[in-house]
């Protein structure tokens, strides 16, 4: 008689990524406090959701088959809706199958189609952003594809249609900016060869044609998730957590299991002129990076803040088998980098005691422009192990931290919203949705950003899986 075997744990048991039935139409949540009367449109979010199908196993965090969810803001009530993205990713593994090249999982692709077909199309799993651009409401991964979404159903329409260009296969950070000024998004796309080329692209938010504006080539591509924007420059971190392209040729595995860590070249800072396409580079320790939270120019000096960790071992972190028995520690520290024209190194700063990951500003505000204040969402182990999760804002200038949290729920990403006449980087609110670690439940919880107190609640009998970035849309009017 054979033993049985229990089956592996999935995380989708686990808080904060457990999940409730999908596809919900329109449920009210129950309200405390009091929601502010300028305070009125949608937070749009998305996360992985599913795991697990039966012949397919999500490896690595940023594989869960996407969701898009909604909070509606009302005169009195907010709404909460959800539903899983249809996708040709989503579409083949409720089929068992894995056909195109995602993150960090493995494909099945045929051994024939392999030889025939090298590298595999990318996956267009949109679980990582969710942004309007133009009249489009557009979900994100990093992929050569991004989906429309259906304001009103929250489905799946079509891709975004990009006119035909250079950067069709090329990958797109599921980050762009937007340049208000001259109303322009901007964005950075990855094109893989015999080496990789990083282009700035730009487009106004209606258009599709997207316009060169710079480009970067390198045998050795890194991993570009975010990059900093200012009216002058975009700044691209080449961490040293890279690939040659040839290595990932015939190959079946996820496409960050490619990467290697480079300590011994440090960091190149890549600084692209936006208007001439100059190129100039700096060079700095290495650390691993998933989010810039701001840039700007000061005097001659190029100045970009991120969230540094000290290596990539956050990325082995985020994989499921790990997951499920240690959460990730999303504290990485805010520091500063100085790049000064005629001076290769560029100058490090550490900004704060407090790390954070998820980082937002007063976006129109702020981005591009010496700022005040940084929020982010604080998760993490403590000492004596237990995990806390807190809604941070940190002033930097001082580096000193205030924070909110409930003690029951573990935050994602703060939206910042400014009060419609507000004219302060602080003068509004903090949107963050946050998964109970003890109950089926979530909640939106709406923070007073210059108190970091809690104004008011939605909570919805609903285990939402934490996830990645979102946006908030105005109702206008
Ligand atoms: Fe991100």
């Amino acid at each position: 008689m054979s033993a049985s075997i229990s089956p592996t744990p999935s995380i989708e048991t686990l808080p904060p990524f457990r999940r409730s039935p999908e596809n919900q139409a329109g449920s009210s949540t129950k309200i405390e406090g009091k929601i502010p009367d300028w305070l009125r449109g949608e937070v749009v979010r998305t996360c992985p959701a599913v795991f697990e199908t039966s012949g397919w196993r999500a490896q690595h965090w940023f594989d869960g088959l996407g969701m898009i969810y909604a909070f509606r803001i009302g005169n009195s009530a907010i709404d909460f809706r959800s539903r899983l993205l249809d996708s040709e990713t989503v579409r083949d593994a409720w089929h068992g199958k894995a056909n195109l090249g995602s993150f960090g999982t493995p494909t099945s692709r045929p051994l024939l189609q392999r030889i025939f077909e090298p590298v595999p199309r990318i996956s267009d799993n949109t679980n990582v952003n969710i942004v309007r651009l133009g009249q489009e409401l557009v979900a994100m991964t990093e992929g050569d594809r991004q989906l429309v979404i259906d304001d009103e159903t929250l489905a799946a329409v079509r891709p975004v249609a990009y006119s035909k260009d250079a950067l069709s296969r090329a990958i797109m950070t599921a980050h762009p900016h937007f340049d208000f000024e001259r109303a322009k998004v901007v964005n950075v796309a990855t094109a893989f060869g015999v080496s990789g080329v990083v282009s700035v692209y730009e487009h106004a938010p209606a258009a599709r044609q997207r316009d060169v504006v710079g480009s970067w080539r390198t045998k050795r591509v890194p991993y570009v998730h975010t990059f900093g924007l200012t009216p002058r420059h975009v700044i691209l971190v080449a961490q040293p957590f890279a690939v040659a392209p040839v290595k990932m040729l015939w190959s079946s595995k996820g496409y960050i299991d490619h990467f290697d860590w480079h300590p011994e070249e440090g960091t190149r800072l890549v600084i692209i002129d936006r208007s001439s396409g100059e190129v100039r580079e700096h060079v700095t320790e290495a650390f691993f990076v998933f989010h810039t939270v701001n840039a700007f120019e000061r005097g001659d000096a190029t100045v970009l803040d991120l969230l540094a960790y000290p290596n990539a071992d956050i990325m082995a972190s985020l994989r499921t088998n790990r997951m499920i028995t240690e959460l990730p520690q999303l504290t990485p520290s805010l520091t500063r980098l100085i790049m000064r024209p005629g001076s290769e190194r560029a100058t490090v700063e550490k900004l704060s005691d407090v790390g954070f990951e998820f980082p937002s500003t007063h976006y129109k505000l702020a981005n591009g422009r010496p700022y005040r204040f940084a929020y982010g969402a604080s998760d993490g182990y403590q000492a004596g192990g237990t995990y806390t999760s807190a809604i941070v804002k940190v002033d930097i200038d001082t580096g000193r931290a205030t924070s909110f949290n409930d003690g029951t729920h573990i935050f994602g990403e703060p939206l910042f919203v400014s009060q419609p006449e507000g004219g302060s980087e602080d003068d509004g609110v903090l949107l963050t949705v946050g998964s109970a670690q003890n109950a089926e439940s979530s909640v939106l919880a709406i923070i007073d950003a210059r108190t970091m107190t809690l104004v008011a609640s939605a909570t919805v009998q609903s285990s939402i899986p934490l996830g990645f970035h979102g946006s908030f849309l105005r109702k206008e009017g």
